[in-house]
């Protein structure tokens, strides 16, 4: 029996991915840019094991649903395909951090996956390759892969896509506020809103623009220049909720307490706090600032009336071989 174990962040994307060219291979339409969360991870362990009938997934300590186990399956048949193994394997994923309250689980799952699966069948891939596997499972989970703030290079096919990172976790003191505002799952899976992407007519604008809007989130997280990182950050996220809220079905993640965040947000900034907001496909909101100003931030938040929890982030580190009881070896 191999087995390995791994864990990845999750991470928050300034420059959106919504829509693909290829959904099969997830290939995206545009580049995306974003930073891993520190001190949020799942950590999933993975054993190629003969005696097994068929893949099994425990997640947080409960089997998990067929869905989930079909979507690792098609993973663990990449892995198994690229090492010549044919054994089902046992999986066991767990989170530190809350599942199901809005924070992008699948990307940290599925970078985990693919540096544990593909050790434990003897792999010992590169970073490029590594991302290219996590992608297959879920495009956000290729940026897991590369430590700090990290470019997902959209590419025309498989060998093409891949992330990157741009600057180490260290270059920038930026920190994440989730703000939690609601603790269910959400209605639609970014899955399914990928597919529906087209069918807003404002996609096309918003694809056609992304080359020019990644290059300027680069240049400031670069520069470290805030104000401009919150005017592009905020843009993006408008952009890719235009899109989301004219696509048919039109889909609305916001509440009126996101928005109410939001516009907060806009206020305080313009009282002088570093702070920028965005949202992913949820209604919780990602509230940027730097290291010096959280607490501030965090005092003006909790007196948000709707708020129910706020949970921080710096920037986080590439995903990690870590031996089974936790301590991380490499
Ligand atoms: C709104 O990577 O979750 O968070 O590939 O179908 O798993 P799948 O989609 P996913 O999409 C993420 C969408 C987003 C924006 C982003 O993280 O770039």
């Amino acid at each position: 029996m191999h087995t390995a174990t791994a864990q990845a962040s999750p991470n928050i994307a300034f420059i959106k991915y919504w829509g693909n060219l290829d959904p099969h291979l997830r290939i995206p339409l545009n580049g995306s840019i974003s930073m891993n969360l520190e001190g949020l991870h799942t950590r999933t362990t993975v054993s190629f094991d003969p005696g097994l009938e068929q893949d099994e997934l425990i997640l947080n300590g409960q089997p998990a649903p067929a869905e989930a186990i079909r979507r690792v399956s098609d993973i663990l048949d990449l892995v198994r395909a690229m090492a010549g193994v044919s054994h089902p394997a046992r999986v066991e994923s767990e989170n530190n951090f809350p599942t199901g309250v809005g924070i992008a689980s699948s990307a940290a799952a599925f970078a985990a996956l693919a540096a544990a699966a593909s050790s434990a069948a003897g792999l010992s891939l590169d970073e490029a390759a590594l991302s290219r596997l996590a992608r297959r499972g879920s495009g956000s989970a290729c940026r897991s892969v590369p430590g700090g703030f990290v470019e997902w290079l959209p590419g025309k096919d498989d060998r093409s896509s891949y992330a990157v990172s741009i600057a180490p976790p260290d270059y920038w003191n930026l920190v994440d506020c989730i703000v939690v505002v609601e603790e269910t799952h959400k209605p639609v899976g970014s899955s399914t809103g990928h597919g529906l992407a087209e069918t807003s007519p404002l996609q096309a604008c918003r694809v056609a623009d992304a080359p020019r809007r990644l290059e300027s989130c680069k240049k400031a997280i670069l520069a470290r220049d805030f104000e401009a990182f919150a005017e592009i950050t905020e843009l993006d996220s408008n952009l890719m909720h235009a899109v989301m809220m004219t696509s048919t079905p039109a889909l609305f993640y916001w509440t009126p307490i996101s928005l109410e965040i939001m516009l907060s947000a806009a206020r305080w900034r313009a009282g002088g706090l570093p702070v920028c907001y965005t949202l992913d496909a949820g209604p919780n909101v990602h509230l940027i600032t730097t290291r010096s100003y959280l607490e501030t931030l965090k005092a003006k938040v909790q007196s948000v009336p709707g708020v129910r929890r706020i949970l921080t982030a710096g920037p986080g580190g590439p995903v990690k071989a870590v031996a089974p009881h936790g301590k991380i070896f490499r």
